[in-house]
C-alpha cells in the first residue's frame, strides 16, 4: 500500500488556479500578450518566473526575459503576484474543494502521510487561510528545489519530507506539468481534470468530490496488478 499522498495545491485543494489565470491574463493585457484558457493549461503548475518566460515566448519574445531586462522581468513577476495575493485575501476554510477535507481526515486516521508539493510560494499562507496546515506532515519548499515542475524535484522533496520514497506515494495534480513531474518522480499520479488536458494513460477524476481513500486504494491496486507501475 502507498505510504503517503503528495498534494498539489492550486486547482487541487482549492480554486486558486483560476486566480492565477486571471492575474496572468491581466498582466498579459498590460503588456500586449493575450492569454486564453487553452494556453493557460501550459502555465498550470509552472513556477512564477517560468510562467512569465512562457508568456513572453508565447507573445513572440525570445529568451528567458523576452524583450525585458532582468529587473523589468522581476518587476512584472512581482506585479502579477501582488495582484494574485490581493485576490486570495478572502480565501477561507469555505473554499476548500469538496471531498478534500474528508480525504485528509481519512488519510490521517489510516496513518498515511500527507505532504504538499506545490510550486507556489503562497502555498503555506493559503493552507493556513483554509485551516488545513495541521493535516500536513511536510510542506516542500519550492524555493529550495533546483528545478520546477515538470521536473520531479518538488515531489521527491515532498516524499523525502515525510520520510518515504516517491515510489511509495500517490501524487494528485490538475496540471500537465504536475502530472509529468509525478511520473518522473516515480510516484503514481491521479489527475483532477480531463483526459484531453492530462492524458489518457493515468487515473483521472473529473473533480475532487470523487477522491476518497477507497478510490486511491483501488487506483494503487489496479496499477500494481497491471504492472504498469
Ligand atoms: C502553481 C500554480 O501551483 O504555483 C502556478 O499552478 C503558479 O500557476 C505557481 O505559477 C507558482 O505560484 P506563486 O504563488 O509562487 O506565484
Ligand atoms: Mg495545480
Amino acid at each position: 500500500m502507498f505510504k503517503a499522498v503528495l498534494f498539489d495545491l492550486d486547482g487541487v485543494i482549492t480554486d486558486t488556479a483560476e486566480y492565477h489565470y486571471k492575474a496572468w491574463k491581466k498582466l498579459g493585457e498590460e503588456i500586449g500578450i493575450s492569454i486564453d484558457r487553452e494556453f493557460n493549461e501550459q502555465l498550470k503548475g509552472v513556477s512564477r518566473e517560468d510562467s512569465l518566460t512562457r508568456i513572453l515566448n508565447h507573445g513572440g519574445q525570445a529568451g528567458k526575459f523576452g524583450n525585458y531586462t532582468e529587473e523589468e522581468f522581476a518587476e512584472l513577476a512581482k506585479r502579477k503576484n501582488d495582484n494574485y495575493v490581493e485576490m486570495i485575501q478572502q480565501v477561507s476554510s469555505k473554499d476548500v474543494y469538496s471531498g478534500i477535507l474528508e480525504l485528509l481526515k481519512e488519510l490521517k486516521e489510516n496513518g498515511i502521510k500527507i505532504a504538499l508539493a506545490s510550486a507556489s510560494k503562497n502555498g503555506p499562507a493559503l493552507l493556513s487561510s483554509m485551516e488545513l496546515t495541521e493535516y500536513f506532515d511536510a510542506i516542500a519548499d519550492p524555493a529550495k528545489v533546483p528545478h520546477g515542475k515538470p521536473a520531479p524535484d518538488i515531489f521527491i522533496a515532498a516524499a523525502s519530507g515525510v520520510g518515504v520514497k516517491a515510489s511509495e506515494c500517490i501524487g494528485i495534480e490538475d496540471a500537465q506539468a504536475g502530472i509529468q513531474a509525478i511520473k518522473s518522480s516515480g510516484a503514481l499520479p491521479i489527475g483532477v481534470g480531463r483526459a484531453s488536458d492530462l492524458g489518457e494513460d493515468i487515473a483521472l477524476v473529473p473533480d475532487t468530490s470523487s477522491l476518497s481513500l477507497d478510490f486511491l486504494r483501488k487506483v494503487w491496486e489496479n496499477e500494481k496488478r497491471s504492472g504498469a507501475f
